[in-house]
């Protein structure tokens, strides 16, 4: 099937790369001149597992292009997978959603039935507002025009962006036109049927199942996004409030998740506490959905009661430092982990930042290492072009311990697993370790000479 793809952030691109190894043609369109000469050299804007292999294997079979005209009047299908950022108010801006719907309404010919999909996580009414933007053009243009709008929104989890493409959960689909749907079961029919080969780095998981494919109503598919990122972030922020309860009462909150989760009805996953949520989608959707409730009067005190036990997690951490050094003023603080989740250089609305921020303002000196993430910390930090002495970035972490009051484990990569804990806290001023991720066992912290503290643990 021919498509255009508008948009090559992490979801159009994935999209694009996905749907091109399972042969479909498509086109990528973006107006951002950097991305796009990346991309026509053959190079990945975004860091995601997988994907420069992937791009590496299909790039040649991908025509990216700044020109909506160029591609979209030959295109069956047009996905539209633009930003949506928030708003001053919190509500996500569909502008960009909107121009894009209004340029393709502009160029496709009037004699051709197109499907415009909008993928983007956008407010609730939007695929009608959508339909009304083409109408609009149309009528401008003076011409009938045939395109169904859909609404198919996207569940993908950075880091895990191509295996969950390739082996979804569900696919939603939102549409009043039964042609949309045939378009879209059409496009998705490998996955749906799971026919294609799978990649090597991605081999189908042994107990994988066909997933289903959903048809709804347009607004109901956009409800769906919104309330499966709220559901996530408030079951992640509940056992956070069960954690700050074990403290007081000597519980251990790992042992209350597992022990909660083999009830089949809440499940193990997404029940990791720690230093809680951040980037691109729980903050800013949970906030959209609050703005698009605020609009009609409702109140939902559960979203707000996640989000306000999600900051707090933030604030909790510093305290715990203070609670152990006193004042933080001239302190060497280290910091493990900078991206706001494990496998992506993705820094939005990372605890890092935040802590980091506060830190500084109390007078500590800053000493942050993270795998990949130090160039885009180092852009949203002071500490780069103005640089400040209170804030170094360093690629060795074992440089990072020396002479340090204290560390603190923000992200959970992989490789913070594998530390050799006695060579850290040997070389620390005072070996203390606050494990904002839970990712070590207190014990094994302890045998190796750290003052531990956890996240709800004894
Ligand atoms: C999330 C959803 O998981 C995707 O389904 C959705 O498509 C995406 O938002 C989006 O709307 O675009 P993502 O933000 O990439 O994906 O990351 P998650 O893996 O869901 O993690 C979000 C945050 O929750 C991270 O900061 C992570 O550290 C934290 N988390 C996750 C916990 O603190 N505890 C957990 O048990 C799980």
């Amino acid at each position: 099937m021919k498509i255009a793809i508008i948009g090559t952030g992490y979801v159009g691109l994935t999209t694009a790369v996905v749907l091109s190894y399972l042969n479909h043609d498509v086109a990528a369109v973006d107006k951002d001149e950097s991305k796009l000469t990346l991309l026509h050299e053959g190079k990945s804007p975004i860091h995601e597992p997988g994907i420069q292999n992937l791009l590496d294997e299909v790039w040649h079979t991908i025509r990216f292009t700044p020109s909506v005209a160029e591609v979209v009047p030959e295109a069956e299908l047009i996905l539209i997978a633009v930003g949506t950022p928030p708003k001053k108010s919190g509500e996500a801006d569909t502008r960009h959603v909107e121009q894009a719907a209004r340029e393709v309404a502009q160029v496709c010919l009037p004699d051709r039935h197109y499907t415009l999909v909008v993928k983007s996580t956008v407010p609730i009414g939007t695929n009608q507002r959508v339909v009304e933007v083409v109408e609009d053009v149309f009528s401008a243009r003076g011409i009938r025009g045939n395109i169904s709008v859909a609404s198919n929104p996207e569940f993908l989890q950075e880091g895990l962006a191509l295996q969950g493409a390739f082996y979804p959960d569900r696919i939603v689909v939102g549409a009043n036109s039964d042609e949309a749907i045939d378009t879209l079961r059409r496009l998705y029919q490998p996955i749906l049927e799971q026919t294609f080969d799978p990649p090597s780095e991605f081999p189908r998981p042994p107990s994988y199942h066909l997933p289903p494919m959903m048809t709804t109503d347009p607004n109901s598919a956009e409800m769906i996004k919104y309330a499966a990122n709220t559901f996530l972030a408030l079951k992640i922020s509940f056992i956070n409030e069960i954690a700050g309860l074990c403290e007081e009462v000597d519980a251990d909150v790992t042992e209350v998740a597992r022990g909660i989760g083999l009830d089949a009805r809440i499940g193990q996953q997404f029940l990791r506490a720690g230093l809680g949520w951040g980037g691109s989608c729980y903050p800013k959707d949970t906030a959209a959905l609050l703005g698009v409730a605020a609009q009609s009067g409702y109140k939902m005190p559960i979203t707000e009661a996640a989000r306000t036990v999600n900051f707090r997690q933030r604030e909790r951490i510093v305290e715990k430092l203070r609670g152990t050094l006193g004042t933080l003023k001239g302190k060497s603080i280290g910091i493990l982990g900078l991206a706001f989740k494990p496998n992506t250089d993705d820094v939005r609305e990372a605890p890092a930042l935040d802590i980091i921020r506060e830190l500084l303002a109390e007078g500590a000196i800053v000493r942050a290492h993270d795998p990949i993430a130090i160039p885009n910390a180092q852009a949203a930090l002071p500490g780069k072009d103005d640089t400040i002495p209170e804030l170094q970035f360093t690629e060795d972490v074992y440089e990072l311990s020396y002479d340090a009051d204290a560390l603190v484990l923000v992200t959970e990569w992989d490789f913070y697993h594998k530390l050799e804990l006695r060579r850290l806290a040997k070389q620390m001023k005072t070996p203390i370790l606050i494990d904002g991720r839970n990712v070590y066992s207190p014990e094994e912290a302890r045998t190796a000479g750290f003052h531990y503290i956890g996240v709800g643990r004894i």
